[in-house]
C-alpha cells in the first residue's frame, strides 16, 4: 500500500484511481507536497513505467493549428494506435505499454513554415507537415530509425545519454 500525503494529489486523482492503485490518502500535511518515493511517482504516472521509446511533439499554436495541426496530431494517434504503440490509457483505445507517446506543444519557431512536429529523442524537427505525411513519418522514422529527409529541416543533437537523477550528486555548471 502506497500512502499519499500531497494535496495536489488528492486533487487530482480520483479515489477510484487511488483504490485501483492501491494508493490510500492519509492525512494531508500542509508542506509535505513532494513525494519522494519513486514507487509512490510510478504508481501516480504509469507513464514512468512505459517502455516509451519516443516522444512526438505536434504544435497546435496558433499559425499550426491554420495549417491543420489538429488533423496531423489525430493522424499520429490514429496511425499508432493502429500498430498499438500509443502510449495510453486502455478505455481510451491506447496501450499503457505502448512504446510512443504523442503531444501537443506551443509555437516553437516554425509558424512560417508549420505543421511543426519534433520527434525525440532522435531531436529531429519536422517542417510543413500535413496529416498525409504521418504515415511515413512512423514507419520510416519511428519504427525504421530512418529520418524523413524531405520534411527534417533541423536536427538538435542530444549530448550523451540522459542519466538517472542521483540526490547529491554534484552537478557541473
Ligand atoms: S505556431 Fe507552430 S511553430 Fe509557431
Amino acid at each position: 500500500m502506497i500512502t499519499v500525503t500531497d494535496r495536489r494529489v488528492h486533487k487530482e486523482v480520483s479515489p477510484r484511481r487511488l483504490r485501483k492503485l492501491r494508493v490510500s490518502m492519509i492525512t494531508v500535511m500542509p508542506g509535505a507536497e513532494f513525494i519522494e518515493s519513486v514507487e509512490e511517482l510510478r504508481a501516480l504516472a504509469p507513464v514512468a513505467t512505459a517502455p516509451i521509446r519516443h516522444h512526438v511533439f505536434v504544435c497546435t499554436g496558433k499559425s499550426c493549428s491554420a495549417r491543420d495541426s489538429a488533423e496531423v496530431k489525430d493522424a499520429f494517434e490514429r496511425e499508432l494506435k493502429a500498430r498499438g504503440i500509443l502510449f495510453g490509457k486502455e478505455a481510451k483505445g491506447k496501450n499503457p505499454k505502448g512504446t510512443v507517446i504523442v503531444t501537443e506543444c506551443a509555437s516553437v519557431g516554425f509558424c512560417a513554415i508549420g505543421a511543426a512536429v519534433m520527434v525525440y529523442p532522435d531531436g529531429v524537427w519536422y517542417a510543413q507537415v500535413r496529416a498525409s505525411d504521418v504515415r511515413e513519418i512512423i514507419e520510416e522514422h519511428l519504427l525504421n530509425g530512418r529520418r524523413v529527409e524531405r520534411l527534417a529541416l533541423m536536427n538538435v543533437p542530444a549530448e550523451g545519454l540522459a542519466q538517472p537523477s542521483e540526490k547529491n550528486a554534484d552537478w557541473e555548471a
